[in-house]
């Protein structure tokens, strides 16, 4: 069977295959491009950004596709609402926002007739999205690079919000063949969001050592750290991380200069400044995000190479088993 289409409010996607937003500049216009070109929806990460470099992605994305191109961004951003507005005013085609649950996202996407699409990682907060108005839900499971809103995984976690809400549900964390795709769309999926497998493309924006690292991680190298944000995150094994697992509360942090980028901030050290180091190739001082399969991932493709192979292990996980020897 050939990979099915995603609908999400009047948009249509050719593959059913969202390319995660991935912070702080992992994914770009670039990468949101190609996605969008070979039929998927690419996400370009708002959170990090500030308004106008978010503008200059939107507009360099939409000259390279036709395709359909939304913004990622973390409610729990002070800079949240001025890049929601200023993507609404490029008119971008969809907003998907997670870490945090924003009611007002929900009134000004409505008024400009954007699909709004918040990350959900349980029941209530599917039914609830619903009600006040998403177009769709993305579930991310505890398998997802980044934050995450459940330790639960999410093929433990999609059944339940399948059965409980009729907008469609995108599965997301631990999605890496067109087998994973038909399994999530076997149980009820409408499409499935993919983060690591895109980090590790050839128009991903992370540095090659970045890409690298990953691509040489073992099982018990991607772990769980606290972020800023008060929330776990999945991210690789690194000197940053052993660093600050050892770090004793009180010791003095390095001093950065904070711009206040989180309505609320642990503290215990700054997300941006480390997530921009491991981006640009500091291995030694920054955080890698990555899901739990990046190990997994041994090259880096082209997206169009990635779609290629999704749409035939798509094909070759949906055949009929023949009777006949
Ligand atoms: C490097 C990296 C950065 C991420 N940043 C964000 C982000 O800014 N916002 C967000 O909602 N999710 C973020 N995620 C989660 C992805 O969008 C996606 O849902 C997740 O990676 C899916 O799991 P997978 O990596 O197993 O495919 C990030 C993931 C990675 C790997």
């Amino acid at each position: 069977m050939s990979l099915p289409s995603l609908h999400i409010g009047d948009l249509t996607a050719s593959k059913a295959v969202v390319q995660g937003g991935m912070a702080v500049r992992i994914s770009m216009a670039k990468l949101a491009a190609a996605v969008a070109n070979e039929g998927g929806i690419g996400l370009i990460a708002a959170s990090g950004l500030k308004p106008p470099e978010l503008v200059e992605n939107i507009r360099a994305a939409k000259k390279m596709s036709k395709g359909v191109i939304g913004i990622n961004v973390m409610v729990a951003l002070t800079e949240f609402a001025n890049l929601v507005k200023a993507a609404i005013k490029e008119r971008i085609d969809l907003v998907v926002a997670g870490a945090g649950f924003s009611r007002d996202a929900f009134k000004w996407c409505a008024e400009a007739n954007i699909p709004f699409v918040p990350i959900v990682s349980s029941v209530k907060a599917a039914k609830m999205s619903e009600r006040l108005g998403a177009a769709a839900v993305i579930l991310e499971g505890k398998e997802a690079g980044g934050h995450l809103g459940t330790l639960e995984s999410t093929w433990d976690v999609l059944p339940g919000i399948v059965d409980a809400v009729d907008i469609p549900v995108i599965a997301a964390g631990g999605i890496l063949t067109g087998g994973d795709i038909a399994r999530a769309i076997g149980m009820g999926a409408s499409g499935v969001q993919i983060g690591s497998r895109f980090a590790i493309s050839e128009e991903s924006n992370a540095a090659l050592a970045w890409k690298e690292a990953c691509m040489v991680a073992e099982p018990e190298d991607v772990l769980i750290v606290q972020s800023p944000v008060g929330l776990p995150g999945r991210a690789l094994n690194s000197p940053f991380v052993k660093k600050l697992m050892s770090m004793d509360e009180d010791a003095p942090k390095e001093k950065v200069k904070c711009v206040k980028c989180l309505k609320e901030c642990k503290k215990n050290f700054c997300i941006i400044d480390v997530l921009v180091k491991a981006q640009q190739g500091d291995l030694e001082n920054g955080l890698i995000f990555c899901g739990e399969r990046i190990g997994e991932i041994k090259e880096i493709l082209s997206v169009k190479e990635i779609f290629r192979r999704l749409v035939e292990e798509y094909d070759l996980a949906t055949r009929p088993v023949s009777t006949y020897g």
